[in-house]
Formats: structure tokens, sequence, C-alpha cells
């Protein structure tokens, strides 16, 4: 159990970190919440990484289908097939965070392409710096924010470790409403990277079309990676990139930290419908609605 958050380098107690009702830790980054093992040592060194033109940079909103995408780069990254004697979480690099596999500049710079990364940021954040004029190739994948809200409640309520949220479900969706929840507003984020989706170097993936259609999404991910896909590589990856087959497969599953809680919960659309009330999905509609409505942006809620 994490009872006190330390710098890195000289192993002092960060005083900056924050708790809020419930026992829920954070600390704030450019004004945004964030969880405190995001350092701002460790954001600064995300956003001066020197990039390469054949980087990958996954990104979502928690609980978007991050682990899910991932995966499936790293099949796509490997014709198919799971990388022996390493995990998923090993073979990405999430440099804003100061664990699980906290990684130097010179351990990134030294790291053989092509490199994945993984981001939980809102676009003026990104890994790299500013995206437009980075060589290397971004994909968010977004969900809807009713099924986010839930699956982030039960992920965050179900942590073993100081800092997690002990609250009620009712609070939790008014802070998530509020942007008081680490990674701060949805729809700012959703938004901040739907503005860039036309880019060159952006793809904007939707956790519900990868439900639906796998194969197609699978494809436009391939093609704007470049990796061309044989059929029997496309079939493999449809298959082991299954909720049932990730959850049970040890590359995948995430099961190097316990206490974290599972990342695979029920992988459906429309889980929202087991905790909102219909007054509370009334009142979500609406500022839903007054969030999105000019911007093209759109989700299937169930
Ligand atoms: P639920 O809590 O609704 O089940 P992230 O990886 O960004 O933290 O997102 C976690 C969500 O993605 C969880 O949603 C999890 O079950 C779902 N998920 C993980 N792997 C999946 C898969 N292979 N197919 C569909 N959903 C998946």
């Amino acid at each position: 159990m994490i009872d006190e958050y330390r710098d890195e380098l000289h192993g002092e107690v960060l005083h900056d970190i924050q708790t809020a009702e419930y026992g829920y830790k954070y600390r704030l980054l450019e004004g945004i919440v964030m969880p405190p093992y995001i350092t701002p040592e460790r954001y600064k060194l995300s956003r001066t990484l020197e990039m390469r033109d054949d980087d990958v940079c996954f990104i979502s909103y928690p609980k978007s289908g991050s682990t899910w995408l991932s995966h499936i780069l790293i099949l796509i990254l490997n014709e198919g097939e799971i990388p022996a004697d390493t995990t998923l979480r090993n073979c990405v690099h999430w440099v804003a965070s100061s664990w699980p596999y906290p990684r130097s500049r010179e351990e990134l710079d030294s790291s053989p392409s092509p490199r994945i990364f993984k981001s939980h940021m809102p676009w003026h954040m990104a890994v790299g710096g500013d995206t437009v004029n980075s060589p290397c190739k971004y994909i968010y994948i977004a969900r809807n924010p009713k099924d986010v809200a839930v699956s982030y409640f039960h992920f965050e309520s179900g942590k073993q470790w100081s800092g997690n949220y002990s609250g009620p479900w009712e609070h939790w969706l008014k802070w998530f409403l509020e942007g008081k929840v680490q990674r701060g507003d949805w729809f700012n984020h959703v938004l901040s990277w739907w503005h860039h989706k036309n880019d060159g170097n952006v793809l904007f993936l939707k956790y519900e079309d990868m439900k639906r259609d796998f194969d197609n999404q699978l494809d436009e991910i391939a093609k704007f990676l470049d990796y061309p896909l044989t059929d029997s590589t496309r079939s493999k990856i449809h298959e082991k990139s299954s909720f049932e087959n990730m959850k049970k497969n040890n590359f995948s599953n995430l099961h190097e930290i316990p206490e974290l809680g599972s990342f695979f919960r029920k992988g459906q659309i429309g889980s929202w419908k087991d905790m909102f009330t219909v007054a509370q999905s009334e009142q979500f509609d609406r500022i839903y609605t007054a969030h999105t409505q000019d911007s093209g942006l759109e989700f299937e809620f169930e």
C-alpha cells in the first residue's frame, strides 16, 4: 500500500499532494486534477522528449479502453504474436508516471524503435510537446462518458491503497461532472483531442466502434501505422484481443500490481444503466448536450 508519495530522486515526501473528501488524493498540474504519481518532473520529461517518426502514443481519458488499444498496438507491431517473457505494462513507456517503470531520459532515448507511449493527458499536455510539430503518431480512444464515469467509479473505489476513493456513487458522479476527478474534466479532455482529429498524425477512435466493428477499426489503426495486416494476422489479433482472452492471459491482464484492482470488469457498452438513476441520467444528458452539441462529437450509449 502506498501511504505517502515521495520524490523519485531524493526520496522526500511530496507536500503538494492534496486530500479531498473521501480520502481522494490528487495533485494539480496545469490547474488540472491529476493522480499523485504524475509528478511535475516526469510530466516535464514527457513534454520535452525527443520524438521519432516511428513513435506511437496512445492516449485516453481513464477507463476508455486504453489497455485494450495498447494490446492491439503491440499485436500489430508483432504480427499478431504476444511477445515472450514480458508484460503489456512493460512494453509501453508511461513517461509522466513515477511508477511502475519510471524510465529515465537516457533509457527512453536508447529504447529501440518503434517506441510505444501511454498517456492520459489532454491535448495541450501531450507527450512530446506540441503534437502538430511532433513526428510521433497519436491515437486517442474515447468512450461514452456515462460508461466512463461508472467504470472509473468502480476502479477508483477498488484500489487497495491510500488515496483511493471511498465515497458513494452520487458524489463521484457530481465530481465527474465538475471535472474534480483525476485527469479533470471529461468534456475538455475529449474535445481537446477531437479538435485535432484531422491532423495527419492523429487518429481518433471510439470504444463503441471497436466493440461493434472490430475488424474495420483494426484495419484503420494498421493503415494509420503503415502496418498492413494479412488475414491471418487480423484474425490472430481479433482472437487475442477479446475481453476474455486479455483477462486470462498474464501478458495482458496487468496482474503485476494486484492492489490496483482489475482493468477487466464488464467490457460492455451501456453498463452505466446499472448505476444511474433516471434523474441522474437526465441531468447528465443536459450537461452532455450543452458541451458537445456544436462539436460534431457523438457517442453510442447502448
Ligand atoms: P468496464 O469497467 O466498463 O468493464 P482502461 O484500459 O482505459 O482503463 O479501460 C478499462 C475499461 O475497458 C474497462 O471497462 C474494461 O473492462 C474495458 N476493457 C478492457 N479490455 C477490454 C477488451 N478487450 N474489450 C472490451 N473492453 C475492454
